[in-house]
């Protein structure tokens, strides 16, 4: 193992240098403290590795996303989003018989205890369904106390639970919203079939997925599956290090996916598109506005920490939305207006100069909004993407040589000590 010296006050101190399968390179510091008194001071860190992972390799110069070594561009539209669950949190894809086993477990945890379903009265109708799902996947920890156990199979029977039952909890906050009656999951339909199933059926007649839903759905849960150490992803950890309950983990993770810099961007960006619509299409009002340092709004949709190359996911998006509405026979008028948008920014030395280029979260709602699902649960969809990701890291956490519980220190510059008088 190489190392790099460093030079503190006259002091040297060789720090390991740690090589990813990908050529990344890590100075691993976990001695520097104890050895110089030093600490490291990262703000967003945006240059701090907070563990080694196997899940999820990302390139952001180069616009590279592969989970567990697969090419997202491979995966997407070709394999189902069940399927890459299992790739995420066990490494390789299942065999037919671990395929039909985890198909069979999640069809058979699907419900959510009957008593739960009496929590949904208690939020008010206009609750945004962040804050019913955040809520409710506590919950579940009441329901399921084993959740704290360190017993293996009772581990992964949990994991199975959540992917289960959180789209249950999304479709019957949407139901409840509408004033519509719950509709139970159909052990006969797979995974996102089921979803549509409990958030669209009618109770008085039989239910047919829409395959072209059902294809556009599959792609976009994919596409959210993973993306190593985000802030949501690094919520999980950091709540998980406590030994907290997974369902606590996962929920503190729903949280921190809700905000407008995260997940919460693609709720956010069909409001700006609905808003640049009613202000007679004036794009480069808002492209200014984006660049003018003295105003708050930003080109929602836009920028990544990470990539600084196109997203490779908001590439498949924008092709797969095209497609969709063309198959769904709908013409939106917010796409158009979202691609003139890019076109625009793409062509702005202010967005060129900072790498901002569209992200996950640019074209997804547009995709969503034609399948039917509301504006403010657009942020829930990406929640029930990244739940492998999620899982597969808190579980990947737990299982590390190196676990600890996670704890950043930080350089104190308040008052000084003084006594009350
Ligand atoms: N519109 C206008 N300017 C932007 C934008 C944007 N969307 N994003 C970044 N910038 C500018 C910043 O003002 C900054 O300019 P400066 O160097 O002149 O000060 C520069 O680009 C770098 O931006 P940072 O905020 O330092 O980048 P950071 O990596 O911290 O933030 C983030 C990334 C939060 C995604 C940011 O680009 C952003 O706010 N985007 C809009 C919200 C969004 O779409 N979030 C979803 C991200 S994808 C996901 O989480 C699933």
């Amino acid at each position: 193992m190489s190392s790099i010296k460093l030079n503190i006050n006259g002091k040297e101190i060789k720090l390991p240098v740690i090589k990813g399968t990908e050529n990344e390179h890590g100075i691993n510091i976990t001695q520097l403290r104890k050895e110089t008194g030093y600490i490291t001071l990262d703000p967003g860190y945006a240059n701090t590795g907070a563990c080694v992972s196997n899940i999820t390799f990302i390139d952001g110069e180069k616009g590279i996303l592969r989970y567990r070594g697969y090419p997202i561009e491979q995966l997407a539209g070709k394999v189902s989003f069940t399927d890459t669950a299992f790739l995420l949190l066990n490494g390789e894809f299942p065999n037919i018989s671990e395929k039909n086993y985890f198909s069979k477990k999640l069809r058979q945890h699907a419900n959510i205890h009957e008593d739960m379903k009496r929590f949904f009265d208690g939020f008010p109708l206009n609750a945004h369904p962040m804050a019913t799902l955040s809520s409710m996947v506590t919950a579940l920890s009441a329901f399921h106390p084993e959740s704290e156990s360190e017993d293996e199979e009772i581990i992964e029977l949990n994991i199975i639970k959540i992917l289960a039952k959180v789209k249950t909890i999304a479709a019957y906050s949407y139901r409840k919203f509408n004033g519509l009656p719950f509709i139970y999951p159909d052990q006969e339909l797979n995974y996102v079939e089921n979803f549509l199933h409990m958030m669209f059926s009618d109770s008085q007649e039989e239910f047919h997925a829409d395959p072209v839903l059902v294809d556009a759905l599959n792609l976009l849960l994919i596409l959210h599956a993973d993306h190593e150490q985000n802030c949501s992803t690094s919520t999980v950890r950091l709540a998980g290090s406590s030994k907290s309950n997974v369902f606590g983990a996962i929920s503190s993770g729903i949280s921190a996916l809700w905000g407008p810099l995260h997940g919460g961007a693609n709720q956010a960006v069909i409001e700006m598109l609905k808003k640049i619509r009613n202000d007679n299409s004036d794009y480069k009002k808002y492209v200014q506005m984006a660049k003018d340092k003295k105003s708050s709004f930003r080109l929602m949709g836009f920028g990544h920490r990470v990539y600084k190359n196109y997203d490779p996911r908001a590439k498949i998006i924008k092709s797969a939305a095209d497609k969709v509405l063309q198959k769904l026979k709908i013409n939106d008028p917010l796409l158009d207006i979202a691609k003139e948008l890019e076109q625009i920014a793409l062509e702005d030395e202010y967005f060129v100069q900072r790498g901002l280029y569209p992200n996950v979260d640019f074209y997804s709602g547009i995709i969503y909004r034609a399948m039917g699902i509301p504006t403010n649960m657009f942020t829930v969809m990406f929640a029930l993407g990244r739940l492998p990701g999620w899982l597969a890291h808190w579980k990947e956490m737990l299982n590390s040589p190196d676990f600890k519980i996670n704890r950043p220190r930080q350089i104190y510059n308040g008052h000084k000590k003084r006594n009350l008088k």
